[in-house]
């Protein structure tokens, strides 16, 4: 496999992990898959060829939600990570929540039982108990209770089809496809889940969900009683889909 030059902060990835950095033959695989290790909101999250790398701009919808559960003093939130993957979003609130002392219930579910295999692994490292948390292995929302939740997040697949033969080998030929196609316009997960959103949205609740640069409102069909807008990520790039219900700023 021919060798590449590692940025800093891969040959301090590798170095943290045990690894050595000066025979990496990597080829283009993330240094992630090599270790088995990602970091998320400053946690240590376990992945595999099942899971997707969490990235850096997804770590604003936890600092999203964390601002919702406080402006509204959410004395006991209930949340939906749909898609959840490694569990970085979910856990790294659950996390949060538990050294503010905040009671939680989170939902992390995927379509992946392989990827909520790691997920779970992930959660039982990561907090004392896992009792607040439920695991779910669903398509979108489907084998959900029928409960309100205060929050949905979620970041699922979004990058439409015909752009996956373009994006980096270190994407495309080491990430899981599940993790990353999005169907012809990259929205057909997202609608479908939007679609939901009625049923499972509490009254006063906030759904964030990771959409690609690329989509504006109008890719979005948003139902009558919610209202949508699209929030950047740290680099200033559209990137979160908010939706609320209509009556609610
Ligand atoms: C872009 S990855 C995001 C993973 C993780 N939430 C993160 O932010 O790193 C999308 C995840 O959605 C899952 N997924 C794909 N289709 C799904 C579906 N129909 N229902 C639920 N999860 C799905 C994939 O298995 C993958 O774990």
């Amino acid at each position: 496999m021919p060798k590449r030059v590692l940025t800093p902060l891969e040959v301090n990835h590798l170095r943290k992990h045990g690894f050595s950095d000066t025979n990496p033959s990597l080829g283009e695989k993330p240094v992630e898959y090599l270790t088995g290790h990602a970091e998320f909101c400053g946690l240590d999250f376990l992945v595999n060829e099942s899971t997707l790398i969490p990235r850096l701009e997804s770590e604003k919808i936890v600092q999203l939600v964390e601002q919702f559960i406080a402006n509204h003093e959410l004395t006991h939130p209930t949340i939906a990570d749909v898609g959840t993957g490694s569990g970085c979003l979910g856990l790294s609130l659950a996390v949060s929540l538990q050294k503010k002392q905040i009671p939680y219930t989170i939902y992390l579910s995927d379509i992946s039982p392989q990827a909520l295999d790691v997920t779970k692994n992930n959660a039982s490292r990561l907090l004392p108990s896992t009792v607040n948390l439920f695991f779910e292995q669903s398509n979108l929302l489907e084998n959900f209770p029928k409960i309100k939740f205060d929050i949905v997040l979620a970041n699922l697949p979004y990058i439409p089809s015909k752009n996956i033969s373009i994006l980096d080998a270190s994407v495309k030929d080491f990430e899981p496809l599940l993790a990353l196609d999005g169907g012809p316009q990259g929205t057909s997960l997202i609608n479908q889940l939007i679609k939901t959103l009625p049923i499972f949205l509490s009254d006063l609740g906030l759904a964030i969900i990771e959409i690609d640069d690329t989509h504006t409102l109008k890719d979005f069909t948003v139902p009558n009683l919610l209202s949508a807008k699209i929030e950047p990520d740290v680099f200033r790039v559209p990137r979160f889909l908010m939706i609320s219900p209509r009556l609610r700023k």
